[in-house]
């Protein structure tokens, strides 16, 4: 075993230094080498059935549900179709409209979680396209969907999801990029910007992982707190939620992930002093509202670790600590904002001693419903 984490102390510090090569071989082919457009052949719905498109719902479990709130946040963005993102134990007991033109979006890393298979079947059942996201070749959820976006992970064998969660991102990104070139809503020269800089997101990862101080220290000091929150506004938000289910799993510290305008109608009441508190701000346009939101947690003494996005310096007067995310497009932030979490995670769980790969009562597949 020791030999297969390659040097690493666990499989999950390995697959998150993997994610740049994950993030490379899952673009790989599937991006003209002028930029001009995505090559997604997998997908086999016709650009008059694309056209055609009324509605999506995506349907997942844990982190890949996670990966879905931010598809929402793109696809309605960039493609302006209606999306719905359900957790597949909900989704099919809920009794979904799904009419012609609806296109369910399924994700799962392993293909085989039941709650998420069960979603699928019933969406089928009901007339849907599918369209499945997943990491293993072959799986239930591959079988059974129309078609399948495969995410070139590799093996990922810590409980907790990393590199599988980003590559997940980066087939929303190339499927919402591939509905709105087919659709029209998106100027070529648009789409030729975004997907260029989707390839220089595997150095920017890189960087982020070499420098992964600040978060080290961040993880010491609150190995020992019993609640920690997590801020965000926007595709932030989606990003905060993903980040507190990574120190829940494996840190078993209670964490929660608030909509930072929403703090102030209740949960700012259990902010004290030195309350640990991760904000994020990567959205430029929620710039302003976001530090005024951190100011409210500052002034009641929480110690707030902030990751911003290069250049957005002001934030420094309202935090303790600043991790800086290397400059991308807003909407592409969530793929480089969520490794520094991954790592506070991380550290910390290895801090607290905890069996950062096998955390208590969790299994890396939930084959039951
Ligand atoms: C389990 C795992 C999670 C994972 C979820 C969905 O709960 O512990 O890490 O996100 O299942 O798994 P899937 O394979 O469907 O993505």
């Amino acid at each position: 075993e020791q030999a297969e984490k390659g040097g690493y102390d666990h499989f999950m510090l390995k697959e998150i230094h993997e994610q740049p090569k994950a993030l490379r071989d899952t673009l790989s082919g599937r991006i003209e080498a002028d930029n001009s457009r995505v090559n997604l052949e997998e997908v086999t719905i016709t650009p008059e059935e694309i056209k055609g498109l009324k509605k999506i719902f995506i349907t997942a479990c844990g982190t890949a549900y996670h990966a879905g709130l931010v598809g929402k946040y793109i696809i309605e963005k960039l493609v302006r179709l209606p999306v719905e993102v359900d957790i597949a134990s909900e989704f099919r007991y809920r009794q979904p409209i799904i009419e012609p033109g609806t296109l369910v979006v399924i994700i799962s890393q392993s293909g085989e979680t039941a709650d998420t298979l069960a979603a699928l079947r019933e969406a089928k059942r009901q007339g849907a396209r599918i369209v499945a996201v997943t990491n293993v070749v072959g799986s239930s959820v591959a079988r059974e969907a129309d078609d399948v976006i495969y995410t070139w992970a590799g093996p990922e064998i810590a409980v907790a999801s990393t590199k599988a969660y980003t590559t997940q991102l980066v087939s929303m990104y190339l499927l919402a990029l591939h509905l709105a070139g087919l659709r029209g809503t998106l100027a070529p020269e648009k789409i030729s910007e975004l997907l260029a800089e989707m390839k220089t997101l595997d150095e920017k990862t890189q960087e982020i992982l070499n420098d992964s101080q600040v978060i080290r220290d961040f993880a010491r000091e609150i190995a020992n707190s019993d609640d920690l929150f997590y801020l965000g506004r926007g595709l932030d938000y989606s990003v905060a939620m993903e980040g507190s289910l990574k120190l829940k799993e494996i840190s078993y510290i209670h964490a929660e992930a608030y909509a930072a305008g929403e703090l102030k109608h209740g949960t700012l009441a259990l902010i004290e002093e030195d309350t640990p508190v991760v904000a994020l701000v990567t959205q430029e346009t929620l710039f302003e509202k976001m530090v005024s939101n951190i100011q409210e947690v500052n002034a009641r003494g929480a110690a707030v670790l902030t990751l911003a996005m290069e250049g957005l310096k002001e934030v420094e007067k309202v935090s303790r600590k600043v991790v800086y995310i290397p400059r991308t497009y807003e909407v592409l932030a969530p793929i480089l904002t969520v490794v520094p979490l991954q790592l506070l995670a991380y550290h910390t769980a290895v801090a607290r001693n905890c069996d950062v790969d096998k955390p208590r009562n969790l299994a890396k597949s939930v084959t039951v419903e």
